[in-house]
């Protein structure tokens, strides 16, 4: 991160969503691995998705500085108190509704969450900027906005998304996300708040809630259950060891430029057979099936009705983060996916307490107050 006086000190970054998979890798990033010395706020509402005991860890060696607020990104007050109490110089929004299968479902809280809730952010964040902050913080506040290729709609066979590909969303996920960049954009055309964007590919990685499919995939095959695969199988996405997000989002803040967009890929494209059967391939290896009812865990894989509008292929194009602020993804995708495997194979509590619902109440009895 750029010094200036006292920065190291003084920086007091606020990440929403930081009780999610990418949020946690993220926090986790910055204190393990990057020479940041200021705080981190983490408010989250603590959704089906989230489970602060994924920081547990990290919030008792980094007492002093790590700091933990269960509240709603759609609440003025309550964010706009925890601004001011921290003092906060950068916002990194993670909080979202993250699952496109659940957006068609039940479009309803992704309009709240990633559009209102963003748009209630990027308010709290102006009136913060312009009246709040002292004069030392405001040439250092940034807000990051997280975001996903999927704002880009479909590609054929050929091409990849660029920071200057047109918005095409299709699911209401993607649509939601899309109006949230869209808004993020004006704020620092209107009204000159100093904000970055970063649309990323699909992450994997240790954490991620099994509902998407890697860590759905791994824990199927691991119980035994019939692994499901959407229409044909050959749907591509773009796919990122999460960690390199996480560094990616870091040199953004640390270098990149307000009001740039960031394209994030690890260009490493699959099918989803491709990945499916990789992760089988390693489980086979690591941990041989010994049911007799399949001899490797390919058995288990079942082709299933297609997701209604699914998009045919993602592909980035990262060359503006690597050519700009010399960014590129350091783990590849056989890399990635044995230390997601291993990472899965070495955590079955997490598995289980996931599986059970125990996180739930693990949240209950510990963050009882509710906003
Ligand atoms: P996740 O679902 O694992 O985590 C989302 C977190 O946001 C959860 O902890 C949840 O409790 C919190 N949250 C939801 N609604 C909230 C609200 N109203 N107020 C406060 N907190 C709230 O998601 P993720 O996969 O970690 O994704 C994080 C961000 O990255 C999202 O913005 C997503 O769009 C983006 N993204 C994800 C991917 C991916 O592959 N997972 C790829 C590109 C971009
Ligand atoms: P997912 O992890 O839900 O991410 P996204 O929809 O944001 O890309 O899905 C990744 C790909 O895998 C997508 O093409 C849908 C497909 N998929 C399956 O084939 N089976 C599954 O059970 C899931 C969850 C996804």
């Amino acid at each position: 991160m750029k010094k200036n006086a006292d920065s190291t000190i003084k920086d007091a970054i606020l990440v929403t969503g930081g009780a999610g998979f990418i949020g946690s890798n993220f926090i986790r990033y910055v204190f393990e691995r990057t020479d940041y010395k200021g705080k981190i706020v983490n408010i989250d509402k603590l959704t089906y998705a989230a489970n602060p005991a994924n920081l547990q860890d990290i919030s008792e060696k980094y007492k002093n500085r790590y700091f933990f607020e269960k509240t709603d990104i759609c609440n003025y007050d309550a964010v706009m108190e925890i601004f001011k109490k921290y003092k906060i110089t950068k916002v990194v929004h993670f909080a979202a509704e993250s699952h496109v299968d659940r957006s068609i479902l039940g479009p309803k809280a992704f309009i709240q969450t990633n559009i209102v809730g963003t748009f209630n952010l990027l308010e709290i964040s102006r009136q913060y900027w312009n009246a709040q902050i002292s004069i030392q913080n405001r040439s250092i506040f940034r807000f990051h906005h997280i975001s996903t290729d999927e704002v880009y709609g479909s590609l054929g066979m050929k091409g990849l998304f660029t920071e200057k590909t047109a918005y095409d969303p299709h699911s209401p996920y993607s649509a939601s996300k899309a109006s949230s960049d869209h808004l993020a954009r004006a704020y620092y055309h209107t009204y000159r708040l100093p904000v970055s964007i970063s649309n990323c590919s699909n992450n994997y990685g240790p954490y991620q809630f099994p509902e998407k499919l890697i860590p759905l995939v791994i824990i199927n095959a691991l119980e035994g259950k019939s692994i499901p695969i959407y229409g044909d199988g050959k749907n591509v996405r773009d796919w990122l060891y999460v960690e390199d997000h996480c560094s990616a989002i870091w040199s953004i803040l640390s270098n990149g430029k307000a009001g740039e967009t960031y394209n994030i890929g690890g260009r490493e494209e699959k099918t989803n057979f491709d990945v499916v059967n990789k992760i089988c391939k390693i489980l086979d290896r690591l941990h041989p099936a010994r049911e007799s009812k399949f001899s490797s865990y390919k058995d288990l894989i079942t082709f299933v009705k297609d997701r209604p509008g699914h998009d045919r292929r993602y592909g980035i194009d990262p060359s503006k983060i690597e050519n700009e602020l010399g960014w590129k993804a350091e783990v590849d995708f056989d890399a990635g996916m044995r230390k997601t495997v291993e990472w899965y194979l070495a955590n079955p509590r997490w598995i289980k307490n996931i599986k059970s619902g125990e996180y739930l109440k693990w949240i209950d009895k510990n963050y009882s107050k509710r906003q």
